[in-house]
């Protein structure tokens, strides 16, 4: 039996700039901070770096015919602030602009209609020296000015932006953990990182509301990411677990926009190290987002941490800081892993949607993100990634369910629709509905990419 989305369902797939363009220095483009972590010895696996990627800066319009081949309608890209705005500031680069323009037109000429996401952890790395990028309040300015040269060059034809994509993993895996580009370790500095991402977020909602919504006709919103956290036993102690994670995962970034404060836990704990919206920061960020971006990937039990114990604690465990979260995570012996050790339970997103439906008052959310890594093999010139497909299966399935419990799902983009620089793990890791033989820069399609088709065409699985 097929379970059949709304009619008006949106189907799509993301990417992001930095992990399949390529084209680093051409064109006029300025390095942004992934071109310099890149360059740094044992920061990316195999020594791996973005210059080529999935070379989609000279073969877009082969991507684009691939997209459309498999029925693809939607697809959110991001734009590279570096390759618009060289230094960050000031001048522009015209022909950024016309790189993006043609993509646009492109897709539109193939009917996709394009989503931008403006900022997926790629800052000028010129911004981050001259001026600490995130780390200064000053970014909302430089970001509110890059977004505005967006909405005016690319609006008459975009009209699905989002600002910010993962502003947790921005904070808490490139300032706290040290995995991500800039590469710093800090428990104070993930916190204002994430500040200044809201304050940032903020400005741009505002340019393009009182300049150009009411003309262009668009929505405006940001995207976060959240994994499910399942109590680890029945006690109270871990049902507030893992409520306390949620909210230092999702919570963090959505209730300032949604509800206008920080979870009030995440005060209680984090004390003076959590920075404090002015009046006029909370003017621009209550109300910010005209849908809910979610992307989401899975699930895992968490249990209340005792702060006088020893955990050992995975640097990429999805969560907060150890000592200020205070939980930890576990997962089912039962449930299978993928490629990045990451559990696939897929009711986790029914979930989660039922939690944000609640929790926010009933938005309409877009599953803007959703994948899973796959070790896969090309054999004669064809790709199985069952596996792919039985995770797309379950995942999909479950978003369908949180339709039937009542919660305003209007969309579902699958990461990724092509191969790609899987950041710190450089090409070890493939996500794509597509492969890429990054020797040659041949794309072959996969077996998902067939039967997203399909599900595409059935408008359900
Ligand atoms: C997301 C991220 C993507 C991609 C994906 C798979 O968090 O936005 O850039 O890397 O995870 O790890």
């Amino acid at each position: 039996m097929i379970k059949e989305f709304p009619e008006d369902f949106i189907w799509g797939t993301s990417a992001s700039s930095y992990q399949i363009e390529g084209a680093h220095l051409k064109d006029g483009r300025g390095p942004c901070i992934w071109d310099t972590f890149s360059q740094i010895p044992g920061k990316i696996e195999n020594g791996d770096t973005g210059n080529i990627a999935a070379d989609h800066y000279h073969r877009y319009k082969e991507d684009v015919a691939m997209l459309a081949k498999i029925g693809i309608k939607h697809y959110n890209l991001s734009v590279s602030w570096s390759r618009v705005q060289p230094l960050g500031r000031g001048e522009i680069n015209p022909k950024g602009i016309q790189f993006y323009s043609d993509l646009i037109d492109e897709l539109i000429k193939n009917d996709i209609t394009p989503w931008i996401h403006l900022y997926h952890w790629d800052i000028p790395t010129a911004l981050q020296l001259e001026t600490d990028g995130f780390l200064n309040p000053d970014i909302a300015d430089y970001f509110a000015d890059y977004a505005e040269i967006c909405f005016k060059n690319f609006g008459d034809r975009v009209k699905h932006w989002s600002t910010f994509n993962e502003p947790w993993v921005n904070s808490i895996l490139c300032y706290g953990k040290g995995v991500m580009a800039p590469g710093r370790t800090s428990n104070t500095e993930p916190y204002i990182v994430g500040h200044n991402i809201l304050r940032a977020h903020g400005k741009a909602v505002d340019v393009y509301r009182r300049k150009y919504q009411k003309k262009q006709k668009g929505v405006i919103g940001i995207i976060n990411n959240c994994d499910w956290r399942e109590p680890f036993s029945d006690s109270q102690e871990d049902k507030d677990a893992a409520q306390r994670a949620l909210e230092f995962f999702l919570g963090w970034f959505a209730d300032p926009i949604f509800l206008g404060d920080y979870p009030e836990i995440m005060k209680k704990n984090i004390g003076d190290r959590l920075p404090k919206f002015t009046e006029e920061d909370i003017k621009l960020i209550k109300g910010s987002s005209d849908f809910f971006g979610l992307n989401h990937y899975s699930t895992s039990l968490a249990e209340n941490a005792d702060l006088t114990k020893e955990y050992e604690i995975n640097v990429y465990d999805n969560g907060g800081l150890f000592k200020d979260e205070r939980v930890v995570l576990h997962a089912d012996p039962s449930w299978k892993k993928t490629e990045m050790g990451w559990n696939v339970v897929p009711w986790g997103l029914r979930k989660l949607l039922n939690w944000v439906d609640k929790r926010y008052n009933h938005p309409e959310i877009f599953v803007t993100e959703n994948g899973i890594a796959t070790p896969d093999k090309v054999v004669n010139g064809a790709v199985d990634d069952q596996e792919r497909i039985d995770y797309l299966n379950g995942y999909i399935s479950e978003a369908h369910n949180a339709i039937q419990d009542g919660v305003d799902l209007k969309g579902y983009f699958v990461w990724s629709f092509i191969d790609n620089f899987e950041w710190a793990l450089g090409y070890s890791k493939r996500f794509g509905l597509h492969y890429v033989d990054f020797k040659t820069g041949e794309r072959i399609p996969k077996k998902s990419a067939h039967w997203l088709k399909k599900v595409m065409q059935n408008n359900g699985v």
